[in-house]
């Protein structure tokens, strides 16, 4: 008598085909982390957190955006670079939670007090953007707004 229950042939061919593909994606995750060097994004920084905000022109058509949000306001609250521009944004807050996010554009982060955040972004169209607190921070958060101006 067989003591061991065998496996039907077609549940034998699915088991073999699903480790097949299971080994076949975790190859392709280590190719992508290893050989391509993709990894999953990440914004925040080891950048020291800083009192002062400001724009820097590090370069011709450079930017560093230090944002610094605090109750009930951005510093600095008006950004003007030129079109085509690129622009490093580190963003931390002075008080509590809130948020930056600039209208139009990708850049949506986190001001997190002790931590800097950082996204970079490209203007190349020019004229006005909004830049709102997205993150409910209290009586004055609708009034947590600055522009982000491209110019020409
Ligand atoms: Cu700051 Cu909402």
């Amino acid at each position: 008598m067989n003591s061991a229950p065998s496996i039907p042939q077609v549940e034998r061919k699915v088991l073999v085909a699903s480790l097949i593909l299971a080994g076949a994606m975790l190859a392709l995750i280590a190719y992508a982390a290893i050989r391509l060097g993709i990894s999953v994004p990440g914004c925040v920084t080891n950048v020291k957190p800083f009192e002062e905000g400001e724009l820097i022109q590090v370069a011709p058509g450079r930017y560093e955006a230090h944002v610094v949000a605090k109750k009930w306001s951005f510093i600095p609250n008006l950004l003007k670079v030129q079109k085509g521009s690129v622009v490093d944004f580190y963003v931390t807050s002075k008080d509590i939670v809130h948020g930056l996010m600039i209208d139009g554009t990708d850049v949506n982060l986190m001001a997190l007090p002790g931590v800097v955040n950082y996204v970079q972004a490209r203007f190349d169209k020019p004229g006005k953007h909004q830049i709102i607190c997205h993150e409910y921070c209290g009586t004055g958060h609708h009034d947590m707004i600055g522009t982000l101006e491209v110019t020409p």
